[in-house]
C-alpha cells in the first residue's frame, strides 16, 4: 500500500467522529484487509510472540477486541488456539470474522461508549487482545478498565497500536492514555507485564504493545 492509499484511509476516521467511526468500517469490511490490513502484520506477530512467551493453554478464552475483519484472531488460531472470540463496533467486520471458518467461536457485534458497561460478563476471558483498536476516533480509553472487567484475574490483556496516536489523538494525548494505564496499576487492577515498540529508532512512527495482567 502507498502512503497516499493509507494517508486517504486516514482522512476516512477523520471524516466521522468518535460516535460514528464504525460506518467507516461497516462501508469499508470488504475492502480493509487488501487496502490496510497488511500493514499491521508487524503488531499482529508481536501480540501472537506475547502469546507464546505466557505459555497459556491452548484452550483458553480469548477476546479479539476491535477484531474488525479478524486477521489477528486468525494468526492466534494460526498457533494453536481453539477458543478465540471476536468483539468489533461494525456488523460488517463482524460478518466478514464470520467467514474466517473454525477462527472463532463467538461473535459480538457491539460499540463501546464511556457510559455504557460492556454487555460481556464479569471474569470471562484468560486474554483480551487488541491490535490497531486506539487510532483516530477509535476506542475511549475507557475500555481499559472495562476489559479489566472482564477478563478472570490472572489473566491478560496485550494491546497494540501506533504510538503516534498517543500525541495525536485527542482522546489519549497529553497524557491520557498513559495516565489511566497508571492509574490502574496504582489501584491495583492490573500489574505491568511488557511495554515493547517494534522498533524504538522510530519511536514515533512504530507500534507500542502494552500487557498487563489482572489482578
Ligand atoms: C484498525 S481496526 C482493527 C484491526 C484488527 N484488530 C486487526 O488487527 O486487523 C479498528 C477496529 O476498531 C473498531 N472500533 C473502533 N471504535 C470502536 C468502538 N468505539 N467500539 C467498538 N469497535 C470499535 C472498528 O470497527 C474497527 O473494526
Amino acid at each position: 500500500m502507498s502512503i497516499i492509499q493509507f494517508s486517504s484511509w486516514l482522512d476516512k476516521y477523520r471524516a466521522v467522529n468518535k460516535d460514528t467511526i464504525c460506518t467507516v468500517y461497516d462501508k469499508e469490511a470488504t475492502a480493509f484487509d487488501e487496502a490496510i490490513g497488511t500493514l499491521s502484520s508487524e503488531a499482529h506477530t508481536m501480540t501472537v510472540t506475547t502469546l507464546n512467551e505466557l505459555v497459556l493453554d491452548k484452550n483458553s478464552k480469548i477476546l479479539d477486541f476491535a477484531a474488525c475483519t479478524g486477521l489477528l484472531g486468525t494468526k492466534i488460531h494460526g498457533i494453536g488456539y481453539t477458543n478465540i472470540d471476536a468483539f468489533d463496533g461494525s456488523h460488517a467486520c463482524i460478518e466478514e470474522c464470520k467467514k474466517r471458518d473454525g477462527t472463532y467461536t463467538q461473535f459480538i457485534s457491539e460499540f463501546v461508549t464511556d457510559a455504557a458497561p460492556l454487555s460481556v460478563a464479569t471474569d470471562t476471558y484468560d486474554v483480551v487482545v487488541c491490535s490497531g483498536g486506539f487510532t483516530i476516533n477509535h476506542l475511549p480509553i475507557s475500555v481499559l478498565s472495562k476489559w479489566i472487567r472482564i477478563v478472570k484475574p490472572g489473566g491478560y490483556v496485550i494491546n497494540t497500536f501506533r504510538n503516534r496516536w498517543k500525541d495525536l489523538e485527542p482522546m489519549y494525548n497529553e497524557g491520557k492514555f498513559d495516565n489511566e494505564v497508571q492509574r490502574l496499576e496504582k489501584e491495583q487492577k492490573w500489574t505491568f507485564v511488557r511495554k515493547q515498540y517494534s522498533d524504538p529508532e522510530n519511536y514515533h512512527t512504530c507500534y507500542v504493545m502494552h500487557v498487563h495482567k489482572v489482578l
